[in-house]
């Protein structure tokens, strides 16, 4: 059984003082569901110290929104994975489409990334998508497909079992409209067949194992109707991880809908 995982992803958003109120509401929201959810939160670079002693041994992790493919050196702005683990960071993502469209990130780039993350035994989450020019002209699976192969070419079949697949449709990212439950439910089928179809047999059972969850303008109105989907294994949350209610209520319908809800029971 795929255990559904929860992360929020702050983008370049937060001070010292905003990053401690949110912690300090979100953290008692979090607890009651950290035993059946995996959960995680990726501030920006500054501030995963604060945030790390902030979520202390509370069970949730840390993640970083991206990581360099290198390991050191002369690469100004970059930061690299074994940074990050330094730092305590569980999760990285890779492939953001914002970092895909407004710096140039390409598949091949993303791919390196992936492997830098994963060579540390961390976990990428590995964000795929279509615009909305591409859906438009029936490119979704291809598009997606083509994002996930390039990794599967750098990395193996075997390795992808490794990550998370976040498939995150690039129009409904930050603009409050959110792709249907059929629309999901029909790409992370076809993720999940893809990869079925594709492996070799001696890795045919990453499909099943691979955690695959949505993002994009996920909000406690729409969260448990898409958790609910058989394909998707949790989400990738933006705006509405930056309000402690609104993230606390998104991973209770993730826990209600993965039908795991004896953390509710906990009563601290
Ligand atoms: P959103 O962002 O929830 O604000 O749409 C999702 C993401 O970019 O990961």
């Amino acid at each position: 059984m795929r255990k559904p995982v929860l992360i929020g992803n702050w983008k370049m958003n937060g001070s010292l003082q905003a990053n401690q109120a949110l912690m300090v509401r979100l953290l008692p929201r979090l607890r009651l569901y950290r035993k059946s959810v995996d959960l995680a939160v990726c501030p920006p670079l500054p501030y995963l110290f604060q945030v790390r002693d902030l979520l202390g041994y509370t069970g949730i992790a840390l993640g970083a929104q991206n990581a360099s493919a290198f390991v050191s050196g002369a690469y100004t702005g970059e930061v690299s994975a074994t940074m990050l683990q330094e730092m305590g960071c569980r999760y990285v993502l890779v492939g953001h489409s914002e970092r895909r469209t407004l710096y140039g990130e390409s598949n091949q780039e993303v791919a390196a990334r992936f492997r830098a993350v994963m060579n540390l035994g961390l976990t990428p989450v590995l964000c795929v998508g279509e615009s909305l020019d591409e859906r438009e002209t029936e490119q979704t699976s291809s598009v997606v497909e083509s994002q996930i192969q390039a990794v599967i070419d750098e990395v193996g079949f075997s390795a992808l079992a490794n990550g998370v697949v976040a498939y995150e449709p690039v129009w409904a990212i930050g603009t409050g409209r959110t792709a249907t439950p059929e629309q999901v439910s029909v790409v992370h089928q076809n993720i999940r067949g893809f990869i079925a179809a594709n492996a070799p047999e001696a890795s045919q059972d990453i499909s099943e194992g691979l955690r695959i969850i949505y993002g994009g303008s996920v909000k406690p109105s729409n969260a448990l109707d898409l958790f609910s989907l058989a394909d998707v294994d949790g989400g990738l949350i933006g705006g509405a991880s930056l309000h402690a209610e609104d993230f606390g209520s998104i991973a209770g319908s993730l826990a209600k809908a993965s039908g795991i809800l004896e953390g509710e029971c906990e009563t601290h």
